[in-house]
């Protein structure tokens, strides 16, 4: 099929909303790092207070960079690996107006203090009905472009995405259940133990199928793609599939350990958990693999290096998250800066790292050109890097430092340390971490300057596809 007949239009507006969000989100990211380490930058104005704006980072990198590079990748990727059009345009931009909506309806109601208090589910009822509706034209668009499929194989990376569709819809009607008060007030049907068992099992679910099964889906086909090879077992990803759907519905609980759900729960929650090291490791290895005997190509690869440290990352976050459900280190790293550190290894050094590489990859390939300029392409990638690396190292040390400042007793069985002490120690690090968070919105600032250069380039005169790029 050419590819003159796919759309790949609304994969453009998708990639480079996603790079705008990305801009967007990490800054926010920043501010609110800033306000931690010098709260006077609240300025004493609730609109730019810490706790409103948090949900607006959350929910912009979430669902506006990670959820618009999810919708890029899977259109792309549907349509390429079917040879079949998507099924509707119409739906697709549908998709594409509905799902900036949401976001503006972040954007407005989150500063004004309008929240449903859930995780990674603050918006209101309307918002939740619209997130609804558009994700199910969505999926629906996604499925009805795999039933028209001019070949009888379909490929693993859309079993991620198929995965990623039906558990996010469940979980998202299910937890969002709430009886409206007026028009921007609700309360979840659920109460006490169980609205936090069920808000964790959402936003467990949220990080196991949102932020890891869709990125899967994007590794599955970039890391091939871009090395030009196939994937290392095609057998092992079909297991990682499996293992990967039945065990992630199981782990909610480790979120709620030593709290009124019954101990047995904490415990399931725990022994999943760990067993999720072996495919989340058979799937990163399965990635990296891949590369087996054609490692040199990371030397000239620009865009292969982001795509294989994210697998790196990947491996890391996912044997760190198991080590911390354990019920003896949860009693340790919950409440602390330790789990903020493991959010942003998965956040930073996986979902952006592979995102941004698949974001690279596409642009090159939907404007048939190449990047403008390779030089801000390796810079953005060890800005990016070593922001992570900064980032997630100052909040190990300060996360740890807190569970041990809390927990420490003088001979006479007092707490060794007030908490404002242990409030003023984290200074340092919640420095560190503006400052690494800076590095890594910089270089995110360098990506949407380096696409929309190469994008203006591209339109106005379309480069061939073996042609020289631009060094600065
Ligand atoms: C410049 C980059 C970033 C900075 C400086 C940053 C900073 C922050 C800060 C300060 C918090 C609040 C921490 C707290 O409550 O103590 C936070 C929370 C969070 N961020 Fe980021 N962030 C960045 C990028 C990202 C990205 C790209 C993602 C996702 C793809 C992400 C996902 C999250 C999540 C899920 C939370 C909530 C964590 C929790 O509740 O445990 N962040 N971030
Ligand atoms: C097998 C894989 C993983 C396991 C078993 C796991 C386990 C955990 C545990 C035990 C916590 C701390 C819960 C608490 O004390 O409250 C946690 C928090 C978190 N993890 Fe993971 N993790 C895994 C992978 C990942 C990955 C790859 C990401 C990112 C993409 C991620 C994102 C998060 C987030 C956002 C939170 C904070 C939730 C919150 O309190 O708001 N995790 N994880």
């Amino acid at each position: 099929m050419q590819a003159e007949n796919y759309n790949y239009t609304i994969v453009k507006w998708f990639s480079v909303m996603a790079c705008i969000y990305f801009v967007i989100g990490t800054g926010i990211g920043v501010w609110i790092a800033s306000e931690l380490a010098w709260p006077i930058l609240n300025f004493d104005n609730p609109y730019l207070s810490f706790g409103r704006l948090r949900p607006v980072h959350t929910n912009t990198v979430i669902f506006g960079f990670a959820g618009c590079t999810l919708m890029a990748t899977s259109f792309y990727v549907v349509q390429r690996t079917t040879g079949a059009r998507l099924w509707s345009d119409k739906l697709a931009w549908f998709t594409f107006w509905g799902w900036n909506l949401v976001l503006l309806g972040a954007f407005i109601t989150l500063p004004l203090g309008l929240t449903q208090s859930k995780e990674y589910a603050e918006l209101e009822w309307p918002i939740d009905i619209l997130i609804t509706v558009v994700w199910l034209a969505y999926t629906f668009n996604f499925l009805m472009t795999l039933s028209k499929r001019k070949q009888p194989h379909i490929y693993v990376a859309n079993w991620f995405y198929v995965a990623m569709m039906i558990m996010i819809t469940y979980l998202h009607v299910i937890n969002s259940l709430s009886i409206p008060v007026d028009m921007w007030k609700s309360y979840s049907i659920f109460s006490g133990v169980q609205d936090a068992m069920i808000q964790w099992w959402w936003g467990h679910n949220a990080i196991g199928f949102f932020l890891t099964a869709g990125f899967l889906a994007i590794m599955y086909y970039f890391v091939p793609k871009q090395a030009n090879r196939p994937i290392y077992s095609y057998r092992l990803s079909v297991i990682h599939f499996w293992a990967l759907t039945f065990g992630y519905v199981w782990l909610g609980a480790h979120h709620l350990q030593y709290s009124a759900l019954p101990d047995w729960t904490g415990s399931l929650g725990t022994a999943i958990s760990l067993a999720m090291i072996i495919p989340s490791w058979g799937g990163a290895l399965n990635g990296m693999l891949t590369l087996s005997g054609a490692w040199d190509k990371l030397r000239t690869d620009y865009i292969l290096r982001f795509l294989i440290v994210s697998l790196a990352f990947y491996a890391m976050s996912t044997f760190e998250g198991p080590v911390m459900s354990s019920k003896t280190v949860n009693a340790l790293s919950h409440y602390t800066d330790w789990t903020i550190g493991h959010v942003h290894a998965g956040a930073l050094g996986w979902v952006a790292m592979v995102s941004i590489g698949a974001l690279y990859h596409m642009v090159e390939k939907l404007w048939n050109t190449k990047m403008y300029s390779i030089a801000l392409v390796n810079l953005h990638f060890w800005m990016a890097t070593i922001g992570t690396a900064i980032y997630i190292t100052a909040m190990w040390v300060s996360g740890i430092m807190q569970g041990l400042m809390w927990r420490a007793y003088d001979d006479y069985g007092n707490l060794s340390y007030t908490f404002v002490e242990s409030v003023a120690q984290m200074h340092p690090y919640y420095a560190m971490r503006a400052m690494g968070g800076l590095i890594f919105f910089l270089g995110a600032c360098v990506m949407l300057f380096n696409v929309i250069q190469t994008i203006y380039h591209a339109e106005r005169a379309p480069v061939a596809k073996d042609a020289q790029p631009i060094n600065l």
